[in-house]
């Protein structure tokens, strides 16, 4: 299973230009990866809760179908486990356009995980009221009103990618991408459906992993513009503490 190609770059933190690729045969293989590895942190933690930030898009849905079937359910210790989100669009959790919707479909319905350890981003008419909201949650978790290095607040974020070079919900041109103090904002994108909320840069940089999960090839581009190129597209600009990982199919990443 595991994957073909492993290059290594820096080990300080890293950025998003820096981070490691692993290049898996397609979108199934990636999925075992990322599942056998979020197991393998799981298990590492031994007992210590492990928290995820889940990001959304279509792209993680297989991962979650497989965490969520019988290969994983019942391996998984759900209750030391802790999902968040990275993003949520302004609908109602019920909608099929709601991240939360999305994971609860393919995921959250098929697992034992308890309710306290699952933690939506509220959705609000008032998006900057739902964003303080959520960070009150997260500092209470985290046990502080700010950031410590060298105390990830999530051990792993995962990310997807948009052609437009978004990440989260970090359009390009949006004010939350300035953001330097809050851990969760919320932005209105110019050509994106929906009002967002988003973690920001400060939250996402403090995690143990960040794993970007693309695959298809009509994101190989980009990844080279944002990883190659450095160009200044929001995902560009992703830092972490820790480790950042690029987790693509062949078709994304290309040979
Ligand atoms: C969202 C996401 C967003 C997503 C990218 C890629 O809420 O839409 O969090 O950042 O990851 O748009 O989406 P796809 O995986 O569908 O290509």
């Amino acid at each position: 299973m595991m994957s073909d190609k492993i290059e290594k770059n820096g080990d300080k933190g890293h950025t998003a230009q820096t981070g490691y690729v692993l290049v898996l045969s397609d979108a199934t293989a990636q999925a075992e990866y990322l599942a056998s590895s979020i197991l393998h942190h799981a298990e590492e933690k031994q007992g210590e809760p492990l928290r995820i930030a889940l990001s959304g898009g279509s792209t993680p849905k297989r991962l979650y179908e497989l965490l969520g079937s019988s290969e994983y359910a019942d391996r998984m210790p759900w209750d030391k486990i802790h999902l968040f989100f990275g993003d949520e669009r302004m609908v109602p959790h019920t909608d099929s356009d709601s991240n939360f919707h999305m994971v609860k479909e393919s995921l959250l319905a098929h697992i034992d995980i308890p309710f306290r350890n699952v933690h939506p981003m509220p959705v609000l008419d008032d998006p900057a009221k739902a964003a303080e909201i959520y960070q009150a949650e997260l500092q209470a978790i985290y046990g502080s009103k700010t950031l410590e290095k060298g105390k990830p607040l999530f051990d792993i974020v995962l990310l997807g990618l948009g052609g437009d070079g978004h990440t989260a919900s970090l359009f390009p041109g949006t004010p939350v991408l300035q953001e330097k103090d809050k851990w969760v904002s919320w932005s209105q994108p110019s050509d994106a459906p929906h009002k967002r909320m988003t973690l920001t840069y400060s939250a996402i940089a403090s995690s143990r992993f960040v794993m970007f999960v693309v695959s298809g090839e009509s994101k190989a581009q980009i990844i080279r513009e944002v990883r190659d190129e450095d160009k200044p597209y929001p995902s560009a600009a992703i830092k972490t503490e820790g480790e950042l990982h690029w987790i693509l199919d062949r078709a994304a990443g290309g040979e």
